[in-house]
């Protein structure tokens, strides 16, 4: 059955929208087999409601041998039993849509799994019609420039295949062969699968690994004309059939090359700003507002009906491939000083022990997160200050059980612990004992009540999804101060990088006479004058309404 979309018509939704980045297995586990799964998170979509959230992004739930956390897939029309039935997702939709939230789904384009049955009968011999489903080669010398992403891991993209004495191509791990988008067979299987799921009521797509698709030899693979040309025919099924779903595009690429995935307002709607994010965490670290306003003025202006989706972590590693060998170096010195931290060009850390789960600058960092130009992004378990496991491999230790009490297993599941798929934190500063839902929705200091008080704020003015962004002289580069202005809405934040109290005067000649109210605290401030001098406390940050 076709479903319409439900909810708000206004095809922009996604710039005033909250997301909130959710991984299935570990979020609730209904059915106690130590797993969470898809009727978990049914049951916990009123938590999310009451955080604010519009619009769920769900890490992969289709058919997978889970190799790499279902980005493995075997099976895009299944969701993987572990998770629940296609009937349990049809009913988390509806769940979802009657609270007016949205759900968009994990698509992984590049690759499928090494057990998906094209691949099976792709390797099964080189006359199999689907053999050009899939890259092959008689040696591991073809697209020799392209760079290696697993870089811990792996030393070539190509794996060997003994039964048909042949290589195949592969961006991630061996077990994720790239599929060849020169055929013409997969961009329509591509296409068949996107239009499958937006029938069934899916609100849009976090595409994944898109920069990859075709190749080319002579080239790095990456942005090709070829694979930009595919997205936006993908971009104008979408439009012409399901107005008002999203396409939010994964390009961990440089500013130029990110912006290029809007196209010309003819591709994706929105796409992460991967240069950003770590630049948030240098300023911070710096106590300097630099690497921020340059990195946005680096960014090129983005059509109308593009938006940047902003993040501070996420399901990997902390990506530091978009810095310069100084600033990832300092980075990891800094942020990852235990080797276990580190993996990959990245930091496998979660948000509050990056910033030493210190009250203050974990809200400096939402305020940031909510206030610069884009939508933001929260990553599962952030919004309480969950912490890490450097013990697990790969980025297992960012993917461990929501933690929602101090109960047995974090409350996340009555299974045996030795069932979990992986065990809750539970020594430490964060262990679920002190890291924990239940305790935070009581306290109503807590950093859980803070960030929904930030959510609420930032959905009452549009101004923070829409409007423009100008940043002001401050004469002093450990505060940060902008004013984002859409229609008769002006804000003025102001951030306090540094660990010390800090003094400014804005320069304000455009908006002298106003007044300032501060909507995080309702404090009224004196009538603007071009000189306005403020007196901030140790990463203090404010929201000041101007009108
Ligand atoms: C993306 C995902 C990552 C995955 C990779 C391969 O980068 O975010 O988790 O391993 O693609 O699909």
């Amino acid at each position: 059955m076709v479903r319409k979309p439900f909810g708000s018509l206004d095809p922009l939704w996604y710039k005033d929208a909250v997301f909130y980045e959710l991984y299935p297995r570990a979020f609730f586990d209904s059915n106690s087999d130590g797993h969470g799964d898809l009727r978990g998170i049914l049951e916990k979509l009123d938590y999310l409601q009451d955080l604010g959230v519009d619009c769920l992004w769900l890490l992969p739930i289709f058919e997978s041998p889970l190799v790499d956390d279902g980005y493995d897939v075997s099976d895009f029309y299944n969701i993987k039993a572990r998770f629940g039935t296609v009937a349990d997702f049809r009913t988390l939709i509806d769940g979802a849509h009657q609270r007016g939230m949205k759900i968009i789904a994990d698509l992984v384009m590049n690759h499928t799994s090494n057990q998906h049955p094209w691949f099976r009968e792709a390797r099964s011999s080189r006359h199999s019609p689907k053999r050009d489903y899939y890259l092959w080669n008689p040696d591991d010398q073809k697209f020799r420039e392209v760079r290696i992403i697993f870089i811990d891991s792996q030393t070539s993209n190509w794996k060997f295949d003994p039964a048909t004495n042949e290589y195949y191509f592969h961006r991630f791990f061996p077990e994720q062969p790239d599929l060849n988008y020169d055929n013409p067979l997969v961009r329509q299987a591509m296409l068949d699968i996107i239009k499958h799921w937006l029938d069934f009521g899916l609100d849009g797509f976090r595409c994944d690994a898109v920069p990859y698709l075709f190749k080319r030899e002579e080239s790095n693979c990456e942005n090709l004309p070829e694979t930009h040309a595919f997205l936006k025919e993908l971009r104008r099924l979408v439009d012409e059939n399901y107005p008002g779903r999203l396409l939010l595009a994964e390009a961990n690429q440089p500013p130029i090359e990110t912006h290029q995935y809007f196209g010309n307002g003819d591709e994706f709607q929105m796409g992460f700003h991967f240069p950003l994010m770590p630049q948030i965490f240098i300023a911070l670290k710096k106590q300097d507002a630099r690497p921020i306003i340059d990195v946005i003025r680096r960014t090129p202006p983005i059509p109308n009906m593009a938006q940047w989706c902003i993040f501070l972590r996420n399901h990997d590693e902390l990506t530091l491939e978009m810095v310069t060998p100084e600033e990832r170096d300092f980075l990891w010195r800094e942020y990852a000083p235990d080797p276990r931290m580190r993996l990959n060009l990245g930091i496998r850390r979660r948000l509050a022990p990056l910033l030493d789960n210190d009250r203050r600058k974990l809200e400096l960092a939402y305020s940031l997160l909510f206030t610069l130009p884009g939508s933001p992004i929260i990553y599962y378990g952030d919004e309480i200050g969950m912490g890490d496991n450097i013990a697990l491999k790969d980025r297992d230790g960012v993917r461990t059980p929501m933690q929602w009490a101090d109960a047995p297993n974090a409350g996340f599941s009555t299974a045996e612990i030795t069932a979990l798929y992986s065990r809750a934190i539970d020594d430490g500063e964060f262990s679920y004992a002190r890291v924990n839902v239940a305790a935070q929705q009581s306290d109503s200091n807590s950093l859980l009540n803070a960030v929904k008080k930030m959510i609420a704020i930032r959905k009452s003015h549009r101004a923070f999804g829409r409007g423009t962004c100008e940043f002001l002289e401050t004469k002093n580069e450990t505060v940060l101060a902008y004013v984002r202005r859409f229609e008769n809405e002006i804000i003025l934040v102001v951030n306090n990088l540094s660990a010390s109290s800090q003094t400014v005067s804005l320069w304000m000649s455009s908006w002298v006479g106003h007044s300032a109210r501060d909507l995080l605290t309702q404090t009224e401030f004196p009538q603007i004058e071009v000189h306005f001098p403020l007196a901030l406390a140790p990463h203090q940050f404010l929201w000041l309404v101007l009108k």
